[in-house]
């Protein structure tokens, strides 16, 4: 389970942490409160709040770091059942977790949807217009095309549903980078059985990790998320083939940037 934690050392804001947190740097957007950026009754009355950020946020500008690469590691090694994250980034995909074992719990910038006649669209249809600061419209009916994140008010992903069979089938529950504030993705934190070790691995302490609940098998290794993960990677062993893989699509992703420069 992942949230915007996870994305800060790749250079992303995440909402919460004081001062840097995206929640407390919303003011140019003069809203009612910050989380209206993501309301989708507030983005009918005023969608630009909204694609300012996105502008900011668009994939495309960031790479993976260290921890997108130990999940990947993990489904390489046939021993990741699935990574339910919060992040609307796309670092996921790009560390080359494949889309049948990622739940975009909050929904993706990769497609987008129309607003008016829900005709669908690739997240790259849109990049002109949120680049250059124009609200995307729709070719078809003129309606405001909108990334296909989910708003507060809006249905989660059909798969966030499908998928929550896979928490009493977990043998390990890993938690990073996030203050599982926002439900009913933090819920799932209590959802695998009570004898899997929960391994909370986040700045500070967060949901069941500070009610005093703890499980006997809970673990948390607190501080920062890489370094975190790093210390785990050593502990297996899978320091070296971390690198490596982190190597190796560093090269792929230099070689792809060169072709398409020249
Ligand atoms: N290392 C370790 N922990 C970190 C790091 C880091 N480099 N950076 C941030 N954190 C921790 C913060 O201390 C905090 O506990 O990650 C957590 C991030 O929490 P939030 O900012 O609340 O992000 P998240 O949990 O993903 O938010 C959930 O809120 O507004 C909604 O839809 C939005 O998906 C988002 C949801």
């Amino acid at each position: 389970m992942a949230g915007a934690g996870i994305s800060t050392p790749s250079g992303i804001p995440d909402f919460r942490s004081p001062g840097s947190g995206l929640y407390d740097n919303l003011q140019q957007y003069d809203l009612p409160y910050a989380e209206a950026i993501f309301e989708i009754d507030y983005f009918h009355h005023n969608p630009r709040p909204f694609f300012a950020l996105a502008k900011e946020l668009y994939p495309g500008n960031y790479q993976p770091n260290l921890t997108h690469y130990f999940v990947r590691l993990l489904q390489d090694k046939g021993q990741l059942l699935r990574m339910y994250t919060q992040n609307i980034d796309g670092l996921e995909r790009l560390a080359g977790i494949p889309p049948e074992r990622l739940v975009e719990a909050h929904g993706t910038f990769a497609t987008a949807t129309c607003t008016v006649c829900r005709r669908t669209y690739e997240g790259q249809d849109l990049r002109l217009d949120v680049m250059n600061g124009t609200v995307p419209k729709c070719p078809t009916c003129k309606g405001v095309v909108k990334p296909d994140i989910v708003f507060f008010g809006e249905e989660l992903p059909h798969n966030f549903f499908k998928y929550i069979r896979d928490f009493p089938l977990a043998d390990l529950l890993i938690i990073m980078g996030t203050s599982l504030e926002v439900e009913p993705f933090a819920s799932l934190a209590g959802a695998v059985r009570s004898s899997v070790p929960r391994l909370l691995i986040n700045r500070d302490s967060v949901g069941p990790f500070t009610w005093g609940t703890l499980r006997p098998t809970d673990v948390t290794q607190l501080g920062d998320v890489v370094s975190g993960v790093g210390a785990l990677a050593q502990e297996i062993g899978w320091t070296q083939e971390l690198e490596a893989l982190m190597a190796q699509v560093n090269r792929r992703q230099k070689n792809k940037n060169n072709s398409s420069a020249s």
